[in-house]
C-alpha cells in the first residue's frame, strides 16, 4: 500500500521548485520534482504520481504537451497546471485537454492545498466508479470460468460449498491465477447474489484514503472533505465486499477491519455514530499470510478471522490439464470480439502446455491475444506465439551430437544414440511429464514407454 499521496512537481524555476517541494513535504505529501518537460515524462513512469503540479511555461517540451502525454500514459493522475497571469487562455485550453484545475502563480499555499485535496477526492471517486463497474457480475459467470483438471474440479466443488455458507473466505493464489473470479463466483452462487459485490483494491490506495473508502467520512473530517461520504461497507450492505490484496493493508486498518468483522459495526472517519451493516467479507492475497503473521506484519487474530474458509487457487502450471481448455475458451471469446475465426493448431496447444506460466491465466490470456494478432491466417501456429514461448535460440544439434558421441564412443554416433538423447532432452523440458513428452515427440505414450524401457530410461 502507498503510505502517502505522491506528487510530481514540474517547474523550471529551481528556487520555486525547492521552496514548494519543501512546503508540500511538510503537508505530508511524497514529492518528486522535475525541471523540464523531458524530465517530467521520465519521472511520470518512475513514480506513478497521484497528482501532478505542472508549470505551463517550460523550456523544450511544453506544459501542454506534458499534460497530453500524462493523460495518455497515466490517466488516473490528476494534473493541476501552474500558470502566470498572462496565460489564462492556455490554462483554459489545458482544462479542455484534461487538466483537473489550474492555479495562477504566485498562489497561496492553503489555496493550493485545497485544490490538491479536491484532485485527490476526484481521483478516489473515479477509482470507485471503476470498481463498482468491475463488481457487476455477469449472469453467466460460471460458464466463463473453465477448466477440467482434477484440481479445478475440486476448486469448483469447494466454491459451491463455501458460497452457501455465508462465512468469511480467504482466497490465496499466485498473481493472475483467478482469485477475483473465484470471489465473484462465491458471491454469484450465494444468497446475496442480487445484492452488491464491491471490490476494494487495498494495494492501490494510500492509508488515509483506504480508510475513508472503506468506512466513509463525515463532513469536515479532513481538508477537502466538504461533504459526508458513505463507506464501501455501507454501499455493500446486504451483499459482499471483496478485499483484494489484503496483505498490503496497514496495521491500523487491520484493527478496524477486525472490528467490523467481529461486531458488524464501524464508524465513519471523523464520525462518532456506530453504523451497523450486514456484509459478507471475502479477501484475497498473493502473499504468504502465515509467514507474515509469524513476522509480525499481519495480525494473527485478523488472519484467523478472515480464513474461516480458505480457498487456494492452484497455479496454472500445476494444472496443465486446464491449459488447452482455457486457451480455446479465450480464442472463442476473442474470435467473437474481433469478428474473426481463428483456431489453435494442435502443436501450438502442446507448446502452451509446456510453458511454466509464471503469470498464470492472465499471462495465458495475453499470450493468446498476442498470437491472434500475429497470426495472419485462420490457424494459430507455434511461431505466432510470443518470444517467451519460443524454444531457446541456442542450436540444438551440437549438444545432441555430443551426447550421442559420448553414448557411442564414436566420432558421430548412431541414430539410436541421437534418439535417446533427444528423448531425454524433451523429458527434461517437460519436467518429466511423459504424456506431454510423447505429444512433443509426435509418438504415442505407449511407444514412448517402450523406447524408455529399451534405452534403460524407465524408472
Ligand atoms: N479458469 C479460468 N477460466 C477462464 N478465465 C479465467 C480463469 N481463471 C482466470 N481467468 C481470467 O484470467 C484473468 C486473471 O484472473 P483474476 O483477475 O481472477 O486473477 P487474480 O488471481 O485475481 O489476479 P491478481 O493476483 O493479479 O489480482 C482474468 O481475465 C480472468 O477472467
Ligand atoms: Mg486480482
Amino acid at each position: 500500500m502507498k503510505a502517502r499521496v505522491s506528487m510530481l512537481l514540474v517547474d523550471d524555476d529551481s528556487a520555486f521548485r525547492h521552496v514548494m517541494a519543501g512546503e508540500l513535504q511538510r503537508l505530508g505529501f511524497e514529492v518528486t520534482t522535475a525541471a523540464s518537460g523531458e524530465e517530467a515524462l521520465t519521472r511520470l513512469g518512475e513514480v506513478d504520481p497521484d497528482v501532478v503540479l505542472l508549470d505551463m511555461q517550460l523550456p523544450g517540451i511544453s506544459g501542454l504537451d506534458v499534460l497530453k502525454a500524462a493523460r495518455e500514459s497515466h490517466p488516473s493522475a490528476e494534473v493541476i497546471m501552474l500558470t502566470g497571469h498572462g496565460s489564462i487562455d492556455t490554462a483554459i485550453e489545458s482544462i479542455r485537454i484534461g487538466a483537473f484545475d489550474y492555479v495562477v502563480k504566485p498562489c497561496p499555499l492553503d489555496e493550493l492545498q485545497v485544490r490538491i485535496q479536491r484532485a485527490i477526492e476526484r481521483q478516489a471517486l473515479r477509482r470507485r466508479t471503476h470498481l463498482l463497474e468491475r463488481g457487476l457480475t455477469p449472469p453467466d459467470l460460471g460458464s466463463s470460468f473453465v477448466g477440467d483438471s482434477p484440481e479445478f474440479t475440486r476448486l469448483l466443488q469447494l466454491i459451491g460449498k463455501v458460497a452457501a455458507s455465508d462465512s468469511t473466505v480467504l482466497i490465496a493464489g499466485e498473481t493472475g491465477s483467478g482469485k477475483e473470479m473465484v470471489a465473484k463466483l462465491v458471491h454469484a452462487r450465494s444468497l446475496r447474489r442480487a445484492k452488491p459485490f464491491i471490490v476494494v483494491e487495498a494495494a492501490t490506495l494510500q492509508e488515509s484514503l483506504l480508510q475513508s473508502e472503506l468506512f466513509g467520512h463525515e463532513r469536515g473530517a479532513f481538508t477537502g472533505a466538504d461533504r459526508a461520504k458513505p463507506g464501501l461497507f455501507e454501499v455493500a450492505h446486504g451483499g459482499t465486499i471483496f478485499l483484494d490484496e489484503i496483505g498490503e493493508v496497514s496495521q491500523t486498518t487491520q484493527v478496524k477491519l477486525l472490528r467490523v468483522l467481529d461486531t458488524s459495526t464501524f464508524r465513519r472517519v471523523g464520525g462518532t455514530a456506530e453504523i451497523r451493516v450486514d456484509v459478507r467479507v471475502l479477501a484475497a492475497t498473493n502473499r504468504d499470510l502465515p509467514t507474515m503473521v509469524r513476522q509480525g506484519l499481519f495480525r494473527e487474530d485478523l488472519y484467523y478471522r478472515l480464513s474461516t474458509f480458505a480457498i487456494d487457487v492452484p497455479p496454472l502450471r500445476s494444472r496443465s490439464g486446464d491449459v488447452a481448455l482455457i486457451a480455446e475458451h479465450f480464442v472463442g471469446l476473442l474470435n467473437d470480439r474481433y469478428g474473426v475465426r481463428r483456431r489453435l493448431d494442435p502443436s501450438t496447444v502442446v507448446r502452451l502446455q509446456q510453458h511454466g506460466w509464471p503469470g498464470n491465466v492472465r499471462e495465458l490470456l495475453h499470450v493468446v491475444e498476442a498470437a491472434m494478432v500475429v497470426a495472419d491466417g485462420p490457424v494459430i501456429l507455434p511461431e505466432h506465439l510470443p518470444a517467451s514461448l519460443q524454444p531457446p535460440a541456442a542450436p540444438v544439434t551440437p549438444p545432441y551430437a555430443a551426447a550421442a558421441r559420448a553414448g557411442m564412443g564414436g566420432p558421430l554416433g548412431t541414430l539410436d544414440a541421437l534418439e535417446r538423447a533427444h528423448i531425454e532432452a524433451v523429458l527434461a523440458a517437460t519436467g518429466g511429464h511423459r504424456g506431454q513428452a510423447a505429444k512433443t515427440l509426435g509418438i504415442s505414450e505407449r511407444n514412448l514407454y517402450r523406447k524408455l524401457r529399451d534405452y534403460g530410461l524407465a524408472h
